[in-house]
Formats: structure tokens, C-alpha cells, sequence
């Protein structure tokens, strides 16, 4: 076969030629995600999760959750709706793959904030987050605990925004609705920098 032939056959067939980097990487199943959580899955704005080094069990249980309408947004209801529970593996593995992007740490007064992170607060029975987010906010890939670090804090404030208000319900026993019940929104913005620059 030419390579006319062959690129003609492979574009007809979807088949991924190895032409540049980027698009050989990225499978076809994650092919159209890549505008808003960025073809190295660094997403290029705040509102839009980074999805690189997340865990791929979390991020399957999302698409799953964003497809049965128990998460809802406008965006991503949209986005997953054709998606089969082998792409969501694919999909999930791939942007697992990816290494997240670390900022560094801010310069503010970071002390309440890592205090919360690292030993909970026992007057208002509020759990340590490293005992599920790890110490290095890494998260817990098995147990599907997402990784905090490397996320924009934006995003992250939005989510302990909206378990707290209730309107994000797939955190299974309540857990992460309970814990930000009892955050203040001083503490969640220094949490959500904080813990986006962990390494
Ligand atoms: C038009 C922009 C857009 C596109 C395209 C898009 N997403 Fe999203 N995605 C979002 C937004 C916005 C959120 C956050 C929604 C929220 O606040 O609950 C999100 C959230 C997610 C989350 C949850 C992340 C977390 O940390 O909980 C996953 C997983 C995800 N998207 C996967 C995908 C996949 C897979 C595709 C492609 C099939 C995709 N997205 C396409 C905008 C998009
Ligand atoms: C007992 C375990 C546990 C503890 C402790 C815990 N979390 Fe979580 N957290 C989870 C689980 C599980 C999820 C995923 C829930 C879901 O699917 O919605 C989660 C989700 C989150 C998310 C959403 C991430 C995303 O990508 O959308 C944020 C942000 C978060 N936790 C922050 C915190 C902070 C900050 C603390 C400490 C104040 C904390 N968590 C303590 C288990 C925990």
C-alpha cells in the first residue's frame, strides 16, 4: 500500500495514523475531551478540572455519575452521554497516565490550612483530608479517593461549595458532604490552594 492509500484508508477507517504526538496518544474515545481538560490533561481554565494523574477509578465513577444524571453540567452530561463502560476504562487510564502539573506553593499563610489537611479538627469531628487524599494529596487510586494536588483551586473550591450546599451528591455516605458542612469559606479557598500544590 502507498502511503496515500494508507492514510486514505486509515482516515476513512478512524484508525489513528502516527502522525504527531499528540493526537497518537490520545485515544479516539478521549479525542473530543481534550478541548476543555487540555490534550496533556492540564485543563487551560480554572472552571474546567485537570484530569492528568487523576485516579482512573474516580474518573470512570464521574463519567458514570455525569451519565446517569446523578452529577449534572451542562457541559459534561453532554460530552459522556455515547460513551461505553470500556471507554471510560480507556478514557480513565489514559488521562491516569498523564503527570499532573504542580504549581508551586503560594506564599501566603498556608499554617490553618495544613493543619486542617494534616490532623483534622477534633472539636468539630472534622477528619484529617490526608487520611483519605494522602499526604501528598495524591489520592488513593483503588479506593477511587480523587488526588487533590495539581487541580485548579477554582475548581476545587467550586466542589467543596457545592457538597456543602448539597448540590453535588456522589460522594457515597455523605462523606464529603458532612466535611464540608463544617468549612467555612476561609478555610475552603486556603485549603483549595494549599492542597493544589502539594507534591
Ligand atoms: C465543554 C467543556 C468540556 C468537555 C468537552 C468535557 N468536559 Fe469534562 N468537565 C467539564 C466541566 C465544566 C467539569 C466540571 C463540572 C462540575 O463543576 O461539576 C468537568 C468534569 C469532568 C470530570 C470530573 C473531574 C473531577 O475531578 O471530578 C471528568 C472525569 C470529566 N469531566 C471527563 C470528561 C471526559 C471523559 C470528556 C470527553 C468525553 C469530557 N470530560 C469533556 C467540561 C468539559
Ligand atoms: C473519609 C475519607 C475522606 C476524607 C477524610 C476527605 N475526603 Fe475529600 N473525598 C473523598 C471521596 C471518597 C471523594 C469522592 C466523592 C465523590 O465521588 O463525589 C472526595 C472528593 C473530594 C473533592 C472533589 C475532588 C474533585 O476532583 O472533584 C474535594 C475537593 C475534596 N474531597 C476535598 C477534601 C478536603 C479539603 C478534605 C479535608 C477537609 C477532605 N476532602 C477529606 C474522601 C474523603
Amino acid at each position: 500500500m502507498t502511503l496515500r492509500k494508507l492514510f486514505l484508508f486509515a482516515t476513512l477507517f478512524g484508525l489513528p495514523l502516527v502522525m504527531t504526538a499528540t493526537s497518537a496518544e490520545t485515544p479516539a474515545a478521549a479525542a473530543s475531551c481534550v478541548a476543555c481538560h487540555g490534550a496533556n490533561g492540564v485543563s487551560p481554565a480554572p472552571i474546567w478540572p485537570s484530569l492528568a494523574g487523576q485516579g482512573s477509578n474516580y474518573i470512570v465513577a464521574q463519567i458514570k455519575a455525569f451519565k446517569a444524571g446523578v452529577r449534572s453540567d451542562p457541559s459534561m452530561s453532554q460530552m459522556v452521554a455515547q460513551l461505553s463502560d470500556s471507554d471510560m476504562k480507556v478514557v480513565g487510564d489514559h488521562f491516569a497516565s498523564l503527570p499532573a502539573e504542580i504549581a508551586p506553593m503560594g506564599d501566603e499563610d498556608f499554617s490553618a490550612a495544613e493543619k486542617l489537611f494534616r490532623g483534622g479538627d477534633a472539636a468539630r469531628n472534622l477528619p484529617a483530608c490526608m487520611a483519605c487524599h494522602g499526604p501528598s494529596g495524591a489520592g488513593n487510586a483503588p479506593a477511587a479517593f480523587p488526588a487533590l494536588r495539581g487541580q485548579h483551586p477554582t475548581y476545587t473550591i467550586s466542589q467543596l461549595k457545592a457538597y456543602r450546599d448539597g448540590s453535588r451528591t456522589t460522594d457515597a455516605q455523605e462523606v464529603m458532604r458532612d466535611i464540608a458542612a463544617k468549612m467555612t469559606d476561609a478555610e475552603i479557598e486556603s485549603l483549595a490552594r494549599y492542597v493544589s500544590s502539594l507534591h
